[in-house]
Formats: structure tokens, sequence, C-alpha cells
């Protein structure tokens, strides 16, 4: 008998109706249009607006999933919730969703690995269904970035944006799915990416939100260069290690944080631009979203047996590659 691969059987997206562009960010600080085209690649980015939480875009992602696939909640195992803005500290959002949707049989948890958190959710939830374990695992990435983003600190408010993806994953014995993984972290990293405050270290004080430190902090150039070298490295490991050439690689889907990692990582493995899934001039970087969003905006292109390369790196530092098979 074949080896049980989880393939991805459906996908669907959500991205908020709000559309902040580089003109009005150049209302809010001092930057330009032309200075965040050609430094990132990002033309506007959509914002959530409202007392509305990461699990509203993923109620909307899901719904129109579970449509698509024809099934109903209730059969969903497994929720993996990729965030690192979840509604709330506690209960996991995964739980919150679960009951949005009705999953009223699947247990879940919220995954944080910053922008490889998909990848890396992916790849867990995936053994799930190769064990025998599970038979429908959904794998959820989103993100309200513009809840810990400073709308003062241009180097980082420009870059990011709220969105949300899901994928379901379900067992597969004709060799299509998720075939190989590469997960990577170092802790050393943190200090170049993080929220300083909200959790046990910094609770919330009038003090900590007077210095608002409930935001997220970026050294962006520190970042773009791990980020440059190891997700292109990552991407190049997995492809070397399944004996892949870049005619053999039918899409590229990377992580959405700059266009010029992404072209980085495009001329690392080797690929034509036309099989990289880029959106990041419309969306920016939605953190745990990017890469589902990808998939979801060209579902329509792949086909049955394509080879996908999906890659990311974040805050952590976190990255990782998978190789999958599309499945239909
Ligand atoms: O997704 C997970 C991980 N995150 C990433 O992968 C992000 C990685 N980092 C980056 O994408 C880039 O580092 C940024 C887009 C954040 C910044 O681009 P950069 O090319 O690294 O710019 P920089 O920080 O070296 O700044 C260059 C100049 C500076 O001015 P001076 O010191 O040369 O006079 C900045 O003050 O650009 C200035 N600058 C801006 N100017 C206009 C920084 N931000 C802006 C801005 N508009 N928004």
């Amino acid at each position: 008998m074949q080896k049980i691969h989880a393939a991805i059987t459906a996908v669907n997206g959500y991205v908020p109706e709000y559309i902040l562009t580089n003109k009005e960010l150049e209302g809010m600080v001092e930057t330009n249009d032309e200075w965040i085209t050609s430094r990132t690649g990002i033309k506007e980015r959509r914002i959530l607006k409202g007392k509305l939480g990461t699990t509203e875009m993923a109620f909307h992602a899901v719904k129109g999933l579970l449509e698509k696939r024809g099934i109903g909640a209730e059969e969903i195992d497994l929720i993996i919730f990729c965030t690192t803005t979840p509604d709330m500290l506690f209960p996991a959002s995964a739980n919150i969703l679960a009951d949005k949707i009705g999953a009223v049989n699947a247990w879940g948890y919220d995954l944080n690995a910053a922008c490889s958190g998909f990848v890396f959710g992916l790849a867990t939830g995936s053994q799930f269904i190769e064990t025998g374990k599970h038979q429908k695992v959904l794998v959820v990435g989103g993100d309200k970035m513009s809840s810990i983003i400073d709308y003062k600190d241009r180097t980082s408010c420009i870059i990011f944006g709220d969105g949300c993806g899901a994928v379901l994953l379900e067992p597969n014995q004709e060799g299509f799915g998720v075939i190989d993984s590469i997960l990577k972290s170092d802790g050393s990293g943190g200090q170049y990416l993080y929220q300083k405050a909200g959790g046990s270290l910094n609770p919330a004080t009038q003090e900590t939100i007077d210095n608002r430190e409930h935001y997220l902090v970026q050294e962006g150039q520190a970042v773009f260069k791990f980020a440059v070298t190891n997700m292109a490295d990552v991407a190049a490991e997995v492809m070397e290690r399944n004996n892949l050439s870049s005619e053999d690689v039918d899409w590229l889907v990377p992580h959405q944080a700059n266009k010029r990692i992404i072209d980085a990582t495009t001329s690392r493995t080797g690929l034509s631009s036309d099989k990289v899934m880029i959106n990041i001039e419309k969306y920016g970087n939605t953190t745990n979203g990017t890469i589902p969003l990808c998939l979801w905006e060209w579902e329509s292109k792949l086909k049955k047996g394509d080879n996908l390369i999906l890659a990311a790196f974040g805050g952590g530092f976190t990255w990782g590659s998978i190789y999958l098979k599309w499945a239909y």
C-alpha cells in the first residue's frame, strides 16, 4: 500500500475591504510611494477596520473553503491556527474559530512562528494525516497585523497588512500532497523582530502603553540580511534533497515580506519569474497569511501533479520550506 501523504484538497482566502495605499501612508508618516515601491514592491495593503480580530477573517476564509469542498464543519478533526495576532492570548483562536464555524468535533491549537507559521503549521498538520490519526485537518494562516503596528514608525508600518488563508488537508495514497519539509529556527534572532510588552515578562501597564511597547519592533536591515540568505538557502536545500531541478518545479510560493527577498529566492532556486507567486504589491506582508493567500489566488492555474516549493522566513528567527505535489 502506498504511503499516506497529506494533500491540500481545498484552499480559500479572505482579505478585508479597506485598502491602505502608499499615498495614504504618505499622509501618516514621512515616506513616499517611490521609496516603498522600490525598497519593498508594495503598493497597497488591506486593513481590517473595527472591533474585529483575526478569527473574523478566518471565519470568512474557512466558511468559503468548506462550501468549496462541500463538507460540513463538523467533519473537521483538527484546526491549527497559525497566527502572531490571535484574538486574545487565550483562549486559543483555534477554539474561537471552531465555535464560530461549528467545528464541534475538532480540537485545535494556535501556532506562533511569526511569518513562518503557515509553513510550520502545514508540516505539523501533515503528520496527523500521515500517521492516520486524522482525516481532515484545517490549517489556517492569518494575521491582523494592523493591531500591533505603530503607524508612527515608517520603517515597519509600510510593510504589513491584514489577511487570512486556509487549506484543508486530507489523506492521499496516490503520491500527491506534502512530500518533504525542512523547518529551522534560531532564537538568537529574536532581538531583531519582536513585540516588547503584552506577555508575561512585560504585562500591560500604563508605562508600557505610554512607551508604545505593544507594537512590533523590527530592525529591518538585520532581518533582511538573514531572510535573504536563509529563505533562499532552505528552498534550494529542499529541492536538492528531492532531486528537483528548476525545470521540475512548477511554482515557487514564497512568503511575501519584501520583493527583493522574493527575487533573491527566485534567483537562488533558478526558477523563471513566471513560476513565482507574487501578490505583495496588493497585500504587503500579512505574516501567516501570505502563502495561503497566494495559493488561493493561483488556485485556478494549478494542475494536479504540479510541484510546488513553499518557503518562508520570519521573526524568531524561524524559516522553512515545503515540497508538495498539488492534488487536484
Ligand atoms: O516577514 C518577516 C520578516 N521581515 C522581513 O523580512 C523584512 C526585512 N527587511 C526589509 O524588508 C527592509 O529592511 C525594510 C523594507 C524594512 C527597509 O528597507 P532597507 O532597504 O533595509 O532600508 P534601511 O532600513 O536601510 O533604510 C534606508 C534609508 C534610511 O535613511 P538614511 O539613514 O539612509 O538616511 C531610512 O531612514 O531609508 C529610510 N527609510 C525610509 N524612507 C522613506 C526607512 N523607512 C522609510 C520609509 N520611507 N518608509
